[in-house]
């Protein structure tokens, strides 16, 4: 069964985010789908050798074209959102019991959000715990939580940001927090 590509177009007029953005953005993710697609194939075909460098490298792309794939997934759902977010719902409640108040949720979402390197910052919530975390991705694979599902997802790759906003990343995640889809959100909180 291959994946196919969402179509995430009608964000385009998001306040703050250019067509040009947004349709190159759209082109990339599609990238990954047809990677991910590719690679299913191409393992799938291949001898189960592990002394094959070739077998060896396709396997560990797999986590990169995947997650490429539905990160952009969740971030492009969680985007387009025209109503803030309801300050006295389930979501509130939770980000203050988990972070001391809804503000030092924000703080430390947007500070995770500015640091250097290229990648993702997610908030988490734990499914053994229900604990939320803000965390860290860097590129696509590498700082995943086992056993958490994503609840805010923000790209903070330069091609999220550098057509509109150049090296000016805390504007960009500014515009991000203007269009988050909060029902979507908070949809996705156990
Ligand atoms: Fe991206």
């Amino acid at each position: 069964m291959a994946y196919t590509a969402k179509d995430y177009s009608k964000l385009i007029g998001m306040e703050g985010f250019s067509e040009t953005l947004l349709k190159n953005h759209f082109t990339l993710y599609q990238g990954y789908v047809t990677n991910t697609n590719k690679l299913v194939e191409l393992l799938s075909s291949k001898a189960k050798d592990a002394t094959n460098p070739e077998y060896a490298e396709l396997k560990r792309r797999f986590g990169f074209e995947f997650n490429g794939m539905r990160l952009h997934e969740y971030y492009f759902e969680n985007l387009g959102g025209k109503e803030p977010l309801d300050k006295s719902g389930k979501l509130t409640r939770k980000l203050a019991e988990d972070f001391g108040s809804y503000e030092a949720w924000e703080q430390d979402f947007r500070a995770t959000g500015a640091m250097r390197g290229i990648g993702w910052t997610i908030l988490y919530q734990d499914d053994v715990t229900g604990q939320l975390f803000n965390q860290w991705i860097n590129e696509h694979e590498v700082g995943h939580l086992a056993g958490c599902r994503p609840i805010l997802v923000m790209d903070v790759f330069e091609h999220a940001f550098m057509t509109d906003y150049g090296l000016k990343r805390a504007d960009y995640i500014a515009a991000v927090f203007k269009n988050i889809n909060w029902k979507a959100v908070e949809g996705r909180l156990k």
